[in-house]
């Protein structure tokens, strides 16, 4: 099978990754990619958010799958486009992705669907946004209903702080706290029905201990020792299914990764977010564990299929990744910086992915993005899955370079208990 896979972040790399184990894949192709993806796939200049230029590209090539990594393709109809011009694509058609473009059209599925989630107001101006921070009290979740790569929502206890973010952004949804450790649970779904991927978890903050601003994410580890055995199946009954049912209904049925944001609070299972694509850095890890091949799933549900695929199976043990930041992220990544590694050579069980990485004009590697490489451990637990990745990012040499070192250790710990 001929594969396109559209982006060139981290989690890009692992999904070429996995795809490039599959001995279904015969050709790997990806855009616009990056340095890492590039040792694996055939790189191609993209405009990845144009759908005219990526139905071009993956004609040109003759792919019979594609795989569309970040959310601002699919926001933009890059799945739509592939779909008329008769290629499988795996994400859903721009209508279906407004789960992830707007969280004000999120919360009224959710509504609709009876999927519990924190209560919440959507506020136009700055009068309706007062009186919602008023009704709600602190912590203040303030949010921006438009696609802010991962930085606009604000959580803070400072009225003020909230107050100026919810007047930046315009619009905004405003919401109850929601108490409880959060888990990443992705599900493939075929437009009908759905599979439960391994749950995760991510570290949204910058700094050790969970402090500093929101990022993308700084790390995540899969499975979830603490979690209950029966959450994928519970997510799967009362968030998923219910969410692609009232999204059928919508006349937008969806095909590709549904990402559930959850918090596990003391009244149970809630919402936080809804993405319409896998998750970044928690794919590296699940993918890391995932021993079923990859292209023959995420093709069984893009051609709407997914009972004709085989049942999933995971690799025992756990998986742990640390992500590797420029200086300044999240605020202003400094770019350019070069990266050299010392003792690094890619082994199962213990490795680096690209995520926004370059190639300089003189063919050295520098830092392009704020977040730059992910490292991956994998081991029989969470302590030996750690220890791999700590040893991997310890190898990575680049000026300004920073990383959280708190990442799974809690989890760790209580294992070992
Ligand atoms: P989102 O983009 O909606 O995932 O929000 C980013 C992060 O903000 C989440 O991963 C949470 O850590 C935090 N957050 C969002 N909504 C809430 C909420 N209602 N209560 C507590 N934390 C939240
Ligand atoms: N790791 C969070 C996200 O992908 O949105």
């Amino acid at each position: 099978m001929r594969v396109l896979v559209i982006g060139s972040g981290g989690r890009e790399h692992a999904i070429v990754r996995a795809l490039s184990r599959d001995p279904a894949v015969t050709d790997l192709h990806a855009a616009p990619g990056n340095p890492g993806i590039a040792e694996l796939a055939q790189v191609h200049e993209v405009r990845a958010a144009d759908p005219a230029d990526v139905t071009r590209l993956a004609r040109t090539l003759g792919a019979r799958l594609a795989v569309i990594g970040p959310e601002a393709p699919l926001v933009a109809g890059v799945a739509d486009a592939l779909r008329q011009a008769g290629i499988a694509a795996f994400g859903p058609d721009a209508a279906a992705a407004m789960i992830e473009g707007s969280k004000a059209f999120a919360k009224e599925v959710m509504a609709e669907a009876g999927i519990p989630t924190a209560r919440s107001r959507t506020a136009g101006n700055e009068h309706e946004a007062a009186a919602a921070l008023r009704e709600f009290g602190p912590p203040y979740v303030v949010k921006d209903d438009a696609l802010a790569a991962g930085k606009g929502v604000v959580v803070t206890d400072d009225l003020g702080e909230a107050r100026r973010h919810a007047a930046a952004c315009g619009r905004v949804v405003i919401e109850e706290y929601l108490d409880g450790p959060e888990v990443s649970l992705f599900a493939l779904a075929d437009g009908t029905d759905a599979v439960p991927l391994l749950p995760a978890q991510d570290f949204k903050r910058a700094r050790d201990g969970d402090r500093g601003p929101n990022t993308g994410g700084m790390g995540a580890y899969a499975p979830l020792p603490w979690a209950p055995p029966d959450l994928a199946a519970d997510v799967l009954d009362r968030v998923i299914r219910p969410a692609i049912g009232a999204l059928r209904r919508r006349g937008a049925p969806y095909r590709g990764l549904l990402y559930a944001g959850l918090a596990l609070t003391s009244g149970g299972v809630k919402v936080v977010e809804f993405n319409a694509r896998f998750g970044d850095p928690e794919t590296q890890v699940v993918l890391d564990r995932l021993a079923t091949p990859l292209a023959g799933l995420l093709h069984a549900a893009a051609a709407g299929d997914l009972a004709a695929a085989p049942a999933l199976s995971w690799l025992p043990g756990a998986a742990v990744t640390v992500v590797l930041a420029a200086e300044g992220y999240p605020q202003a990544p400094v770019k350019g910086d070069r990266i050299t590694f010392s003792n690094y050579s890619e082994r199962t069980g213990a490795y680096l992915l690209h995520a926004g990485t370059a190639c300089a004009a003189d063919r050295a590697l520098v830092s392009a993005g704020g977040r730059v490489l992910n490292a991956v451990g994998s081991g029989p637990d969470l302590a030996a899955a750690r220890a791999a990745a700590y040893a991997v990012a310890a190898c990575v040499e680049m000026r300004g370079g920073w990383y959280r070192h708190d990442i799974a250790e809690r989890a760790a710990v209580t294992v070992r208990e």
